[in-house]
Order: C-alpha cells, then structure tokens, then sequence
C-alpha cells in the first residue's frame, strides 16, 4: 500500500510504456566451463517482430530458453517491462519446432492447458481454433492432424493466455515449404490482430526478412567461440512483402557477410 492508500498494483502505470516491452542486458550462460553466450543485450519493443539468425551451434535455442525463463541458470538481467524476470511467464509464450501437443487431450483441451487440464469449453478456444483456421477441429485429438494443423494447434495454445510475446524455436522447420509460407502469412496476421510482439529463430535469412522488423545475428566470435550479437538490422520494407524484392535481397547478403565475417 502506498501512502493514499491505492494499492501500487492497481495504480495506472503511466511509466510502464516508456520502457521497452523485453529488455535483454548482457546475458551469459555457461555449461560447466564453457561459455555459450557472451553478454548478449538487446531491447524487443511491444509489437516488435524480431528474428534471431545464427550459424547451428551459437546459442539461439539457449538463449530462447533462458528468455523464456526455462533455464535459470544465466548471468545478466531480464526485464519484461522495466520488471525483472526470472522464471517462466504467461506474458510470454512458447513455440517449439515441433508442436509438443499432449496426445491424451483433445485439441480444444490442448489449447486451454494453461489454464487446466479440461478447460477446452472456453468460448476463447473456439475462437482461436477459428482465428488459426481450424475451426471445428476442437474434438479431435492430436495424433489425427497433420503436422502444420498440430503447429497451428500451438500457435492457439501459446496465444490462449494472451501473452505479449511470443517465443518460436524454428516453428517451421518440421513442415513443407507450402505450409511453411502459410504459417509464415498466419504468424504475422496472429501478431498484428492480437498486438504482440515476437522473437523468432530460425536458420532460413529469406524467412526472417520476410516476417521481421529487425534481424538479429549471433554468430561465435573470439577464442571461446561464444555466442555474441554480431548484427542488428532493421527490416523497414512494408507488409505484405514480396519475398524476390530486391531491398531484401541487399538486406540478405548483409547478412550473409555478417556471418562471413564471424564464422
Ligand atoms: N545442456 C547442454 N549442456 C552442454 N552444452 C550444451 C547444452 N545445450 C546446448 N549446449 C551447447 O551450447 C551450444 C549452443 O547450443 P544451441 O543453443 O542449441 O545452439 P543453436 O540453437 O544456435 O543451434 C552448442 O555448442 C551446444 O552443444
Ligand atoms: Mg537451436
């Protein structure tokens, strides 16, 4: 209680959106002896679409599990709007490259499971499932979609408790190239309808210059080969993209060369 007697957690926050939604600063993490990632720091703005790309190897699925909170075991600071952040959140969802759905539950319970078990009936599920194109799907379970249904299945799931920010692993790495570009239109509408801001790694530059608004580069550098940021470019091109454009096509062979350099 502060002393008007307004609880602090109920009082506007007039600062709350002068800071950045993610604020990532110097960020280290070492498996026994060996350093992986190297005072990693960068700042995700609410609504931000952000890639991380890398050679396999320099640290992009630890770092994304260290933002996630599911590795605790880091040097530096996480803030999540000026707050810092240690452990999982529900602001900040998760996506893997494979959709991790839990084959005993029906895909409207696999959607709800942040919020129990059996919540599948939440007017909301429906919704999504609608949203993510797969309207009347609710009932069936896992093992009876397709491997680009079962990943829209956890884009729902990860947007179920309204996070600000999502986190993909390589989303699409696991399907064809035709599903892979319809997930990559439904990511970017899901992002704009719903105001959030996404991190994504992936090892395709054309993928992330096509969604992203920024590409980040971390590539190992220095004796250790740790994990540094090597590159943060911004990506101003206007949606939809046409992804042969040539102002893209510079952007990749930028991007190229900062991996030339560092590897
Ligand atoms: N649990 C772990 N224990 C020890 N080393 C690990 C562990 N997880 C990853 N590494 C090492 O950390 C480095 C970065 O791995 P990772 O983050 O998976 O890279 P990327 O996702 O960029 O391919 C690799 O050299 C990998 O071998
Ligand atoms: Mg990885």
């Amino acid at each position: 209680m502060s002393a008007n007697g307004v609880s602090p957690m109920h009082s506007p926050r007039p600062s709350a959106h002068a800071s950045p939604l993610l604020e990532v600063r110097a960020v280290s993490k070492r498996y026994d002896a060996r350093t992986v990632l190297e005072r990693v720091t960068f700042a995700l703005g609410r609504g931000e679409i952000v890639s991380l790309v890398g050679p396999s190897g320099c640290g992009k699925s630890t770092l994304l599990r260290v933002l996630a909170g599911l590795d605790r075991d880091f040097d530096g600071e996480l803030l999540l709007d000026g707050a810092a952040q240690r452990g999982p959140s529900l602001r900040v969802g998760v996506i893997f490259q494979e959709p991790r759905l839990l084959p005993w539950l029906s895909v409207a319970n696999n959607v709800a499971f942040s919020a129990g078990p059996r919540q599948g009936d939440d007017p909301r599920v429906a919704r999504l499932l609608d949203e993510v194109g797969l309207a009347g799907t609710g009932a069936a379970l896992p093992k009876q979609l397709s491997g680009g249904m079962a990943q829209r299945v956890a884009l729902a799931r990860g947007l179920f408790p309204q996070p600000d920010l999502l986190l993909l692993d390589e989303p699409f790495s696991a399907v064809d190239a035709m599903t892979r570009m319809r997930l990559q239109d439904l990511l970017l509408s899901l992002t704009r309808a719903h105001g959030i801001a996404a991190l994504i790694v992936t090892h395709d530059l054309d993928e992330a210059l096509y969604l992203s608004d920024r590409v980040l580069l971390l590539s190992t550098t220095g004796p250790q080969r740790a994990g540094r940021l090597v590159r943060d470019v911004a990506v101003s091109a206007t949606h939809p993209r046409d992804r042969r454009a040539a102002p893209l096509a510079d952007l990749r062979n930028e991007l190229l060369e900062g991996i030339g350099a560092a590897v």
